[in-house]
């Protein structure tokens, strides 16, 4: 089986250190050219600064020069022959989006707090985007603990709290590490500061964490983006969300309650026997059947079938304010819909989750939302925590993203 790069975004309140948690983590681990550490030195000897980590990161002009991350960011690491991305994502409420699209690739997350600021808005919001995003296992990273001379009741009382705080969000927490980014102490190597604790570094902990859509492949799940035609046979292109596939193999198309036979499964410039989680690939199939963008292919058996309402949990980010009655689109993978939204269950506050108001009439920004959504025409979509990808949907109004949510039930 290929190994699958496991993604981690880095998440956590504006500037408590995500940016240069990963720049440490690139640097002390070694997986940085002599270059890029040069260009860093430059940068900080031009601005008479210290080293600043997280530019290798923030590569945007305005993000260096404000000291802020605007845009989500990969880097790379190996680690014993695993890889692993990180994802570093901003910290700013303004940039939310760029933080939810970067999580919506990951398979695990690590959260980073100020040892001295504690939990703020932001964490609370992110601890609640990854958990609705159906990200399950986190790493706790305790930032700056040289800013609060490494005293360990701060660490002890800060992991009670945010302990507190996610056991609500079936967040799976796999370490609670307290740090200094900036002084590189528990990233790679232990800190003496830090004796008190005894547990892994960020680097180490970073075997704990494991890939969800290879782990969770009792379904396969492909979604079809396109149909090509080749010699002129129809050539199905699709990216498998979870599972694998093989030529030969049945799978079920739920919206015309099928089953297909797989003539030949091929990936371009690859040829392999079996295909898997993130690999896109070429599906030829019975001629008799055809299938278009935003056909569903899974496991036969899979009990799943199209529905036309459901209820769901959203988090609308945009001014525009939605009302009852109006009509948007509903993404799911390649599948879209139009339709509107019959009821508002009740409003949240995104930070906190406080209820805002029961009954409403209408969206804003920053609202959570428990509604109920009925589609103009049919979806395949599934409340199960083991089609996570089937549950996530995108709202769009004039052409533009103005939700996130998770179907609860349908
Ligand atoms: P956004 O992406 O804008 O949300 O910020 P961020 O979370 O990526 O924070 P960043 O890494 O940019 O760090 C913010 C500031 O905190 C910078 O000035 C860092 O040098 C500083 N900083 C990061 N880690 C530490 C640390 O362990 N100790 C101290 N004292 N300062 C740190
Ligand atoms: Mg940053």
């Amino acid at each position: 089986m290929k190994d699958k790069k496991l993604k981690i975004v880095i998440t956590g309140h504006v500037d408590h250190g995500k940016s240069t948690v990963i720049g440490r983590l690139l640097l002390d681990s070694g997986s940085l050219s002599e270059d890029r550490i040069k260009e860093i030195e430059k940068i900080a000897k031009d601005s008479k600064e210290i080293v600043n980590y997280a530019f290798l990161l923030d590569h945007l002009k305005e993000e260096r020069e404000k000291g802020i991350t605007i845009d989500t960011t990969q880097a790379y690491l190996k680690k014993d022959g695993k890889e692993y991305v990180l994802i570093d994502a901003p910290g700013h409420v303004e940039f939310i989006t760029n933080m939810i699209t970067g999580s919506a690739q990951a398979d695990a997350a690590i959260l980073v707090l100020d040892a001295s600021e504690g939990i703020c808005e932001q964490t609370k919001r992110h601890s609640f985007i990854l958990s609705m995003l159906g990200i399950t296992q986190l790493i706790l990273v305790i930032n700056k603990m040289d800013t609060v001379d490494y005293s360990e009741a701060v660490y002890r009382q800060l992991k009670k709290e945010i302990l507190g705080h996610l056991a609500s969000f079936h967040l799976e927490v796999v370490h609670t590490i307290p740090v200094s980014a900036i002084k590189g102490e528990n990233i790679v190597t232990k800190s003496p500061e830090l004796s008190f604790y005894q547990g892994p570094t960020v680097w180490e902990a970073l075997e704990d964490l494991h890939c969800k859509n290879v782990e969770e492949a009792n379904v396969t799940i492909v979604p079809i983006q396109d149909v090509y035609e080749v010699d002129s046979k129809k050539l199905y292109i699709g990216r498998i969300e979870t599972g694998k596939a093989s030529t030969g193999c049945q799978l079920f198309l739920p919206a015309k309650g099928k089953e297909i036979n797989i003539k030949q499964i091929m990936k371009f410039q690859e040829s392999r026997d079996e295909y898997e989680a993130g690999d896109s690939v070429g599906l030829l199939i019975d001629e008799s059947l055809h299938l278009e963008r935003g056909d569903i292919l899974c496991t036969p058996g899979t009990e799943i079938s199209p529905v036309l309402n459901l209820r769901a949990t959203i988090l609308w980010l945009s001014h525009y304010k939605l009302s009852i009655g109006e009509k948007f689109t509903l993404h799911c993978l390649t599948q879209e819909a139009d339709c509107y939204i019959n009821k508002i269950y009740r409003k949240m506050d995104s930070s906190d989750l406080s209820i805002i108001e029961d009954d409403s009439t209408q969206i804003n920004d920053l609202e959570v939302c428990d509604v109920d959504i009925v589609l103009e025409s049919p979806l395949i979509v599934s409340n199960r925590k083991d089609l996570s990808m089937i549950s996530k949907i995108v709202l769009v109004k004039n052409n533009n993203i103005c939700g996130n949510g998770i179907v609860i039930n349908c």
